[in-house]
């Protein structure tokens, strides 16, 4: 995995806005993003936004893949990631939103619903660039503690721990779906880049143990120390815990190829 520790969230946004657009660009105006919601990736949205209004970043041929939904939230919910994802991806990025995707959450049939999500993705060539944030528990998609980390597009009940996190996109805790379709790790796996931002020092057990513990379903996102192609973009306080953190500011200082081309 590839290291950038900023100061702070705005910094945070701005170097992986600019890590995503490079890659973008280098991919081709085709090119095919996961988006992730949660508020994360919100300063990496506004950097990208803010490329694409000046002319910088084209994004109108792109498509993007949302990473999960609530089950059972209508699609017109403000929470909804359908909802979310226009709001903070597809209109502030240039997107086209017939080429904006989100899992069927509201299907009768909820596994022929994520065979069709899978399906999807195949068929527009894969996911090149994956934007993630990661859970306080270590979750990445709704990927909770305890999934395969083979699993593809599927149900997941959500954790006491995740439903009281997102509490506060919604008027109660009760009013918080308990299911979610999620992209799995295995289809998170297949992505050929990734870029996880996290911020915030209630992410910094979950950042320590997903950068520099064992791999373990017990915290998902270390699954990702098997991908080839990760960069993981933090704030200092959720960079509190970990322990190489000269070694990831030497290997940043000591770039080859310049600091937006790990
Ligand atoms: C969002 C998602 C989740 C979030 C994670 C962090 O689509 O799949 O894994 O990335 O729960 O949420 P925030 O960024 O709100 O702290």
């Amino acid at each position: 995995m590839f290291i950038v520790i900023r100061r702070n969230e705005a910094e945070v946004g701005r170097k992986a806005g600019a890590i995503v657009a490079e890659m973008a660009k280098k991919v081709g105006p085709k090119v095919v993003l996961g988006v992730a919601t949660g508020s994360s990736p919100l300063s990496t949205y506004a950097e990208l936004a803010r490329l694409v209004s000046t002319g910088e970043l084209d994004l109108s041929q792109a498509s993007a893949f949302a990473l999960d939904e609530y089950v059972g939230l209508p699609v017109d919910h403000p929470e909804s990631y359908h909802a979310t994802i226009h709001r903070t991806v597809t209109e502030p990025l240039g997107l086209d939103p017939a080429r904006v995707h989100v899992p069927d959450g509201n299907a009768q049939d909820l596994d022929t619903a994520a065979a069709d999500y899978e399906a999807m993705i195949e068929a527009a060539g894969g996911i090149d660039v994956q934007i993630l944030g990661v859970g306080a528990n270590g979750h990445i998609g709704f990927n909770e503690p305890s999934s395969s980390l083979a699993s593809r597009t599927r149900m997941k009940v959500l954790t006491q721990e995740t439903r009281r996190d997102n509490a506060r996109f919604f008027d109660s805790l009760a009013d918080v779906p308990r299911y979610s379709m999620t992209q799995g790790l295995g289809t998170i796996m297949d992505a050929r880049r990734i870029v996880l931002v996290a911020t915030g020092a209630n992410k910094a057990k979950a950042v320590q143990a997903m950068v520099e513990g064992p791999i373990t379903s017990m915290c998902p996102g270390s699954v990702l120390q098997w991908h080839r192609r990760v960069t993981v973009v933090i704030d200092l306080a959720a960079a509190a815990d970990l322990r190489l953190t000269d070694y990831y500011r030497d290997v940043y200082a000591n770039l080859p190829h310049g600091p937006n081309q790990p």
